[in-house]
């Protein structure tokens, strides 16, 4: 017998304490006004100075994570690290976590890191959901990481940058139980973004291309999921079957594209004769090819308008953190599903299905489904969950805003130092949040040491 209602029982974001403001960097880049905040839909952009790297965003936010449910090393049997940001190549940033669990004499802990582009946070979880359906599985909780410091060197790219972790514990008797049996990947070869020069904290991209990627991988993931569901349930999945859907957010408006491509998948699935009585002037759409289309604004903007309504509802309020902080990688997705968390009611939230679609350039790409428990007294899970979440508008709220000039000199410095060593970070660490690990230094053998606000 599998455990009952496996799922995600804890959920806890970290973003750093510093941004910039995208109409200011509109400026500063000297781009059209709008194309940042209305073309690309972002209002700030979180990231890192030298006190933070990709250990440190994981030490914090598992540490957090771990204060605020009570949650004891010996609690935790498995833990996985989803990322693509890499600093000791051989090394996995879950053997830095260890040093958390260690000292309790924790260390029957099973995972290791996770990589591909934004996707591996999604890896991670479905591996500690694998685990804890398994035999191996030995009654304790998974921990799952998901972090990276999305930065991208200078041109069009740099916009949709950001940085931050989400930390997720599974196991059984969640009140945000994923759905079996219904999940759907697409799992290609592209080269659309890849970071082949170890030396360098920046990707090479190839924007338009993984945007057409990003969208033909989720026309594949939903025609395979209607396809699951039709088998095992009997009956036609469309987008009224959701009552939440979130995505993977390189910037916000890819994701209300997103939205308006499902929308435009649905229209595909339905009968002519509906069409034609429903939408007589679209009749022409409906025997386009697939593939013919990623590019054709035509189709983009009918269907953004048809799903506007619908977008605001189900999509738009898991979009907070994102477009505050910005495209966090492998986070990303999930910080959408803290953000829908903190904006509905948690009587809209209790009982509603919510569709997830993950992507990471490469490519790897998965939709699948979860169900929120209907309990939602006072005492209940799932209002734990939520009134944890509720430090996030704080936060986001308190955090400096740094000027393009000056946030630009800290990616130049960051790159002048990337892999020099030794190395001592210059940034005051007067201005991080209580609880947040910083690098103390990087010694001549380019270990790693750590302190915490
Ligand atoms: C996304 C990316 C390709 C955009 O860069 P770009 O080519 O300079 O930007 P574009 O010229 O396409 O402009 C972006 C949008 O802003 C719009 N825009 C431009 N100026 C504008 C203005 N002043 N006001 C309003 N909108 C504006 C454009 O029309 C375009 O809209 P569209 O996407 O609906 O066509 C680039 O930021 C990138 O490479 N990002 C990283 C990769 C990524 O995020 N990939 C996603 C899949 S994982």
């Amino acid at each position: 017998m599998w455990p009952k209602d496996v799922g995600i029982k804890a959920i806890e974001v970290y973003f750093p304490a510093q941004y910039v403001e995208q109409s200011e960097l509109e400026q500063f880049d000297g781009v059209s006004s709008g194309k940042y905040t209305i073309g690309l839909g972002q209002c700030r952009m979180g990231f890192c100075n030298d006190r933070e790297d990709i250990n440190s965003l994981c030490l914090t936010v598992v540490h957090r994570l771990m204060d605020r449910y009570n949650i004891k090393p010996e609690d935790i049997g498995r833990l996985e690290v989803g990322t693509e940001t890499i600093i000791d190549k051989s090394k996995s940033v879950k053997s830095v976590l260890m040093q958390l669990f260690e000292p309790y004499g924790c260390t029957d802990i099973e995972g290791a890191d996770t990589t591909n582009a934004c996707y591996g946070g999604t890896a991670a979880l479905l591996n500690a959901i694998s685990w804890v359906e398994s035999s191996a599985w030995d009654g304790r909780l998974a921990l799952v990481v998901a972090a990276d410091n999305a930065v991208y060197s200078i041109g069009s790219a740099r916009p949709t940058g950001g940085a931050g972790a989400i930390a997720m514990v599974i196991g059984p008797n969640a009140p945000l139980v994923i759905d079996r049996g219904v999940r759907s990947s697409c799992m290609k070869h592209a080269y659309d973004f890849y970071k082949p020069n170890l030396n360098s904290e920046y990707p090479i991209v190839d924007g338009h291309l993984s945007i057409q990627c990003y969208l033909s991988a989720l026309d594949n993931c939903y025609q395979t999921y209607c396809k699951k569901v039709k088998n095992k349930y009997n009956y036609n999945v469309t987008l009224d079957n959701f009552d939440s859907f979130l995505f993977h957010s390189p910037y916000c408006k890819l994701v209300q594209k997103s939205y308006a491509r499902l929308a435009f998948l649905d229209f595909l699935n339905t009968p002519k004769e509906e069409i034609s009585r429903k939408y007589p002037e679209l009749i022409k759409l409906h025997d386009v090819k697939l593939e013919d289309t990623y590019l054709n604004k035509e189709i983009e903007k009918t269907f953004i308008n048809l799903s506007k309504t619908d977008f605001l509802q189900k999509t738009q309020p898991t979009l907070m953190i994102a477009s505050e902080v910005g495209n966090m990688y492998t986070p990303s997705v999930y910080s959408g599903l803290a953000s829908l968390l903190i904006s509905k009611p948690i009587k809209e939230l209790a009982g509603s299905k919510v569709g997830i679609f993950s992507y990471g350039s490469g490519f790897c790409s998965t939709i699948y489904s979860l169900t929120i428990t209907k309990e939602c007294k006072e005492e209940s899970d799932l209002m734990k969950i939520i009134s944890s979440l509720s430090y996030i508008k704080e936060e986001i709220g308190a955090r400096q805003k740094v000027s393009p000039e000056d946030y630009t000199k800290i990616l130049e410095w960051r790159e002048q130092n990337c892999h020099v060593v030794p190395f001592s970070p210059q940034s005051s660490i007067q201005n991080m949040f209580s609880g947040t690990y910083y690098l103390v230094q990087v010694d001549e053998k380019y270990r790693r040491t750590y302190n915490r606000v």
